[in-house]
């Protein structure tokens, strides 16, 4: 992390006073810092059917249809449009872009398991997506041109009917700043903000994830669902006759409660979820195996002369039950704990480190599954 992306505080400090707690402007946080895709490259992503994109427009003159959203892939058509104030966002910048990747793992003084992807947005004068307000934490830095952001902690949180994207019905600022290049803001959850363009520029937000109990809870007992293993039949030797016999009586519901108090679980469980559900990668990734893997001696060379990187889509994590990669637990040698661990905190390893076979046998399952490379493309 370099010294200056939180203005020369201390990550210590910065989670203790700012967290989740009060937003924070550092001016030059990035020196020199005009982003990492050109326009045309940022245009591009945004007409590719492989990326998440959202275009929006406001149209101030259309009561009750201000605000227009387009969901990718665009066209470079609407992309040159001049009359309205509009703008473009791309998702997942990290997963297609190296120096996207880089800059997302600048924050991760916050836990990687937070961490969700980098987002720039593209606009011209006058545009951006209107006040609102986010679930997640939010660092937006600055790339070209100046952003002007309105920001407010305001309780009243309704948001205008009918709108396609969520709008804040009554917004009030209580801080007003433009930002430049290499400026960057901090937001907590849940403050309403708003950033227009003054001229055309770009923002990158560094966001987070924040999963609901209902999501957790839902996805848990998904996973649950696989693993649980029940043993008993339903049994009434003692069946009495009944009055009514449509009635489900209250044995019946006795004996299937103490059934279901079978559904148990423990702590190592919910490690093993979240290493799992917190690695997955969403829906719409799908790794690139090589063609022509490098056979195990060939990517000894190659791992000894260049190091290895993961994959940008890659998810490597590790908790107090093991080490999870995209979705699955992973099988190691125990003598490779620290090595792994390293790899999973750097994303990388430099070239002529020192490996054991079992973990060089490892790394090369990843390079044939696509999960990581030699690293000659990533520095
Ligand atoms: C933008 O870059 O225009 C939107 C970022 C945000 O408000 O979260
Ligand atoms: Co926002």
């Amino acid at each position: 992390m370099m010294k200056t992306l939180l203005g020369g505080m201390s990550p210590r400090q910065f989670l203790e006073d700012y967290w989740q707690k009060k937003p924070l402007l550092v001016r030059q946080a990035v020196p020199g810092f005009t982003g990492v895709v050109s326009r045309d490259e940022l245009f591009d992503l945004a007409c590719d059917e492989d990326v998440e994109s959202r275009y929006v427009r406001y149209l101030p003159d259309s009561p009750g249809s201000e605000w227009v959203l387009e969901r990718g892939p665009q066209t470079r058509g609407r992309l040159r449009g001049k009359r309205q104030p509009w703008t473009v966002l791309v998702q997942g910048l990290n997963l297609w872009v190296p120096a996207g990747d880089a800059l997302l793992h600048q924050f991760d003084f916050i836990p990687q398991a937070r961490l969700d992807d980098l987002m720039v947005s593209y606009a011209v004068d006058g545009g951006g997506v209107g006040p609102h307000f986010d679930n997640y934490d939010v660092f937006l830095l600055q790339g070209i041109g100046k952003r002007r952001w309105q920001i407010a902690d305001q309780e009243d949180r309704t948001l205008v009917e009918d709108a396609p994207l969520r709008i804040l019905k009554h917004f009030t600022p209580a801080h007003d700043w433009i930002l430049e290049p290499g400026d960057l803001l901090y937001l907590p959850p849940h403050w309403a903000h708003n950033g227009t363009a003054i001229g055309e520029c770009t923002t990158y937000s560094i966001g987070f994830r924040s999963p609901t109990a209902q999501e957790l809870g839902a996805e848990f007992l998904g996973w649950m669902q696989e693993r649980i293993c029940l043993d008993g039949l339903y049994a009434d030797p003692d069946l009495e006759l009944q009055d009514n016999s449509a009635e489900i009586g209250p044995k019946m519901i006795d004996q299937i409660e103490r059934m279901l108090a079978g559904i148990t679980w423990s702590r190592k469980e919910v490690a093993a979820f979240v290493g799992e559900y917190l690695t997955e990668p969403k829906s719409h990734i799908f790794f690139d195996p090589p063609e022509k893997p490098l056979s195990r001696k060939r990517f000894d060379a190659a791992l000894k002369k260049h190091g290895f990187a993961l994959d940008a889509r890659s998810l490597l994590l590790w908790n107090e039950t093991g080490f999870y990669l995209n979705g699955e637990p992973l099988d190691f040698d125990p003598s490779d704990r620290e090595a792994l661990a390293a790899l999973a905190h750097h994303r990388k390893v430099a070239a002529g480190t020192p490996f054991s076979d079992t973990f060089v046998d490892l790394l090369h399952q990843w390079h044939e599954d696509g999960f990581g490379h030699p690293a000659t493309d990533h520095g």
